[in-house]
């Protein structure tokens, strides 16, 4: 059943097409501007008019979507640049709206780009009290496997769950208002998709989905992301937060919990490095299911390629069947126009 194309192609279990993949943009102040990101060639900072190009041309080639990151023009300490009106994804929405019609827009909902400490949540330095109690050896412990380091860390400041929750759903209303067809939580706050899910009922968006970024893991992977978004943490990192990479079983929990709070689908990321958690959660919840191949993933892929060290376009489509086979019918990649003209 192997001998010819035709054959293999009769037997062929997992298929791709152009409408599995959803293309994420960076959008950034200015008029023209296209700033290639150093660690990942061939994806770039576009001002808005350049990004309603890139959703014109994933139009025609039939992409499933794309997903939008800003890089505001200020930052400050309550994420303003995420849901002011005039934001500058909010602005991007409407200018795509205006001149692409077969095409889903997604919006990440996360406030590190807009935090001037880089952050997904809202900051708060810790106590002199709270830090005596963060140091005793006895609620250290639970901290498992953290590094003294690390520890030290995070003894200086804490990120409070619930007044995030505020300016996340302040934030979706804002994107639901700018005509975003989906709403994508990436913060990994306890409860944000039962608060966005009421903030959207409340303010009329009743037909609004939300793409849960439901089980996101604290991973190296999402290095060059930060310099495109230009959102690395200013101290610390995100380990209090998105989930260690250890677990599966808490992943399958996280996923059941954000079912409940409303989700009407999900996600795993990174790709590649879970690929068993993505298989597991097709397993257990018959939610669409999405992964995302992370920033790091298209960065070591390239570097490769760019090396002569690997096959250009068969690693892009072996990478993708891949996660497709472990149970993603969506797949976020900055491989997507290039995997869309390869098909
Ligand atoms: C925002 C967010 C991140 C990514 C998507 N949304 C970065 C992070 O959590 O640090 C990573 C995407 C990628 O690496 O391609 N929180």
């Amino acid at each position: 059943m192997r001998q010819s194309e035709l054959l293999r192609s009769l037997v062929r279990e997992t298929r791709l097409t152009p409408k599995n993949f959803i293309y994420p943009l960076f959008v950034c102040p200015g008029e023209g501007v296209r700033h290639e990101i150093s660690s990942m060639p061939g994806v770039f900072n576009l001002s808005i008019d350049e990004a309603v190009k890139e959703a014109r041309e994933s139009e025609s080639l039939e992409l499933g979507g794309i997903i939008l990151f800003g890089l505001p023009e200020q930052k400050d300490e309550v994420a303003t640049g995420a849901w002011a009106e005039d934001g500058i994804v909010q602005r991007a929405t409407r200018a795509i709206k205006q001149e692409v019609r077969d095409l889903v827009v997604i919006g990440d909902v996360c406030l590190c780009e807009y935090m001037s400490h880089g952050h997904c949540g809202v900051v708060q330095q810790k106590s002199a009290q709270q830090k005596k109690q963060d140091t005793h050896p006895a609620s250290a412990s639970h901290n498992g496997g953290s590094t003294a380091a690390q520890t030290a860390v995070c003894t200086e400041y804490e990120i409070l769950n619930d007044p995030t929750l505020e300016i996340l759903t302040q934030t979706s209303v804002s994107l639901a208002k700018a005509g975003m067809d989906i709403i994508a939580p990436s913060d990994m706050m306890d409860g944000r998709v039962g608060a966005i899910r009421k903030g959207l009922d409340q303010a009329g968006f009743i037909n609004t989905p939300i793409l849960s970024y439901a089980a996101k893991f604290a991973s190296g992977f999402y290095g060059p992301f930060r310099e495109a978004a230009d959102s690395a943490p200013q101290f610390g990192d995100r380990r209090s937060y998105q989930m260690d990479g250890a677990n599966l079983r808490e992943a399958m929990r996280e996923i059941e919990q954000d079912i409940e709070e409303g989700a009407d689908m999900i996600m795993v990321k990174p790709a590649m490095p879970y690929l068993d958690v993505l298989a597991e959660a097709r397993r257990r919840f018959d939610l669409p299911l999405a992964a995302y191949q992370v920033s790091g993933e298209y960065a070591m892929l390239q570097a490769a390629i760019q090396n002569g060290w690997l096959d250009r376009d068969r690693v892009i489509l072996e990478s993708l069947i891949s996660i497709r086979r472990a149970g993603a019918s969506l797949i976020l990649t900055y491989f997507a126009k290039d995997a869309a003209k390869l098909l």
